[in-house]
């Protein structure tokens, strides 16, 4: 049933078809990855996984994109979300920004809302465009000083310096102050993203980022959200870092350091490396984990845990070997644990981080520490039970302690194996430490619901068998046709004779699409086919609707034709089976053989 104002819900639904059919996709795309017109579609290298040959095709009269290399595929939506790690909200406010359709909500506005919401994206657009033109700036300056840091002392190589774009803050007071445009905006803007400060004394402003090496901050998709700068500086009383003020684009508890490079491997790799800062960041890449990322400074966070979950559901946590590492890394767990994230928490010796562990022990060395990692419960479950004190009440406590984290481990085979683990180490009897569990589970937060997989993709021995053509033929014409054909099929022919399960599958799927939007829709039927693991039936589709038909005016003989071959075959095999059956309860051999021989004459050859 639908929610509490069914016209509001039909506003929506209505609104996100128009968002996509206003929305060219291939401009979209195209601002991120670098398309060419092929046929009636665009190519280019998969935003989704690493090629090199272009497999990644965007069909904009359909309104979607689809990769033969890995399968991705989907609309303007699922773009955002997946490619750019969008919510479904950023999303429509992403492509109503584009198209300048308004929002069901933004409609009940009253202009005074109307104007804020205007000054907000207007801000943000010039926000983003001063940080690039301070980019800019930055990366020119880079010399001297800062390139022996980065070269000589930290060992970067200039492919990395590149790729993380490094720069250089002059330590001058007004060097980057004096290259702002003097205009009222521009100035007050650099002042309200941190790049400059106002004087206290007397007017004017200078450079808040002084004798800093410049690493700038991207937001997903590759806008510069800030920057964080580092000192070379020794002095006791300079912190270290300096970061970007906090502002409507630079909110440091929902960015990621190094993301931007590094979502591509993450996708690919299916695992992401969490650790401290931006140079163990670039070092790890590096060394050859591409993977990695950090949250700058600050503990992590609910919202970059969500943002890492839309890439991959597994985190290698690699902190500092310090206490300040551990203690992060623990808090870590449950936060990852609670978005359905697993992994592992590698422990670094006492006094290194992975930029001095890489740097004397190698890749290798901290690839099989990882391997070698405790899952990320198990090393909750050693540091907890590292204090314990061997009493009762001490048990009780560690079982308290570790409730609402167990409560959290998605697979109960691994559960029920912790729940031995915190009996074993505390002494307790099985049946005992579960009902504490409980206890403790039921009085802290409920675990979240376990979120239902999608079903396996199907690998019976029929799904593989390749379709007929003449069905293939059928669900060509039907997928160019769908509007003329799709319910004629489906309710005049009842979708018999197809043996094809895959092609019967997407039918069906067809079909129930059309029923539930009134109309066919080519981008969700391949999500709904990927969604269900099947990437071969989706690459299927879209080779068909690729298809240049031939028979554009003569389509709906060529499918009364096929239509009814099949509906024929169909009634020869009902025969077959009728025949089948009743050979089961013949028992003379000669009746059984001439049966056999009526049986193979009258259905047609497999
Ligand atoms: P670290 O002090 O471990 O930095 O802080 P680092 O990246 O390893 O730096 P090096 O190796 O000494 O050059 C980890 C992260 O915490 C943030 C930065 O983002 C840093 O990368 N941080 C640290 C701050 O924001 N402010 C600080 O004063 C210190
Ligand atoms: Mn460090």
């Amino acid at each position: 049933m639908r929610q509490a104002d069914p016209r509001m819900a039909f506003d929506s639904e209505q609104v996100v078809e128009e968002l996509k059919r206003h929305t060219s996709l291939s401009s979209l795309i195209g601002e991120y990855v670098s398309l060419k017109k092929a046929g009636r579609s665009h190519k280019g290298l998969c935003p989704f996984h690493d090629e090199r040959t272009p497999s990644f095709h965007v069909h904009d009269a359909q309104g979607f994109y689809h990769c033969f290399g890995c399968g991705a595929s989907g609309d303007a939506i699922s773009f955002l979300r997946e490619h750019l790690g969008y919510s479904f909200r950023e999303a429509l406010e992403a492509l109503s920004a584009r198209t300048g359709i308004e929002l069901p909500e933004q409609r009940r506005e009253t202009p005074e809302m109307r104007q804020a919401r205007s000054q907000r994206q207007d801000e943000k657009a010039r926000f983003y465009q001063l940080n690039a033109r301070a980019l800019g700036y930055y990366v020119s300056q880079l010399d001297g000083a800062a390139t022996n840091y980065l070269y000589e002392q930290r060992n970067l190589t200039e492919e990395m310096v590149r790729r993380y774009e490094i720069g250089w803050a002059p330590d001058s007071w007004d060097a980057f102050a004096t290259s702002v445009p003097r205009n009222f905006q521009d100035q007050r803007d650099a002042a309200a993203l941190g790049l400059v400060a106002q004087r206290k004394e007397k007017r004017g402003v200078y450079d808040r980022f002084r004798g800093r090496i410049m690493f700038p901050v991207y937001a997903i998709g590759g806008k510069i959200a800030g920057f964080s700068g580092r000192t070379l500086s020794n002095d006791k009383e300079t912190p270290k870092y300096v970061n970007s003020s906090e502002s409507s684009i630079f909110k440091k508890s929902d960015l990621l350091y190094g993301l931007h490079q590094a979502q591509k491997s993450i996708r690919s790799l299916d695992i992401a490396l969490l650790c401290e800062g931006q140079v163990d960041v670039i070092t790890l890449a590096q060394h050859g984990f591409p993977n990695a990322v950090a949250p700058m400074g600050t503990a992590l966070t609910e919202n970059q845990c969500r943002l890492i979950s839309r890439f991959t559901k597994r985190v290698v946590l690699l902190y500092d070997g310090d206490a300040a590492g551990r203690k992060a890394a623990l808090a870590g767990v449950g936060l990852l644990l609670q978005a359905g994230i697993s992994g592992r928490v590698v422990q670094l010796p006492d006094g290194s981080d992975p930029d001095s562990y890489l740097k004397t022990h190698g890749a290798n060395a901290l690839q099989a520490l990882i391997e070698s990692s405790p899952a990320l419960f198990q090393a909750a479950l050693q540091h907890t039970v590292a204090s314990y004190d061997g009493t009762i009440p001490g048990a009780t406590r560690v079982i308290q302690q570790l409730a609402p984290l167990l409560a959290m481990v998605p697979v109960p085979e691994e559960r029920n194996r912790y729940v031995a683990e915190i009996a074993r180490v505390t002494g307790m009897l099985e049946a005992q430490t579960r009902e504490l569990l409980r206890s403790s589970a039921a009085k802290g937060r409920q675990a979240p619901e376990n979120v239902a997989r999608p079903p396996s993709v199907d690998v019976s021995a029929n799904a593989r068998r390749p379709a007929p053509s003449v069905e293939k033929d059928l669900l060509a014409l039907i997928l160019q046709h769908p509007d003329e054909l799709l319910g004629h099929w489906m309710e005049g022919y009842r979708n018999q004779g197809i043996t094809h399960p895959g092609i019967k599958l997407i039918l069906e799927m067809s079909w129930e699409i059309t029923q539930e939007n009134g109309r066919f829709d080519a981008a969700k039927l391949l999500e709904r086919l990927r969604d269900s693991g099947r990437t071969n039936a989706c690459a299927a589709v879209v080779r068909m609707l690729n298809q240049q038909n031939h028979l554009s005016d003569k389509y709906e003989m060529a499918f009364v034709e096929i239509a009814e071959t099949l509906k024929a075959s169909e009634e020869r095999r009902q025969l077959h089976v009728h025949v089948r059956s009743q050979t089961a309860t013949l028992d003379t051999r000669g009746q059984l053989e001439a049966m056999r021989a009526f049986a193979s004459n009258s259905s047609e050859p497999r």
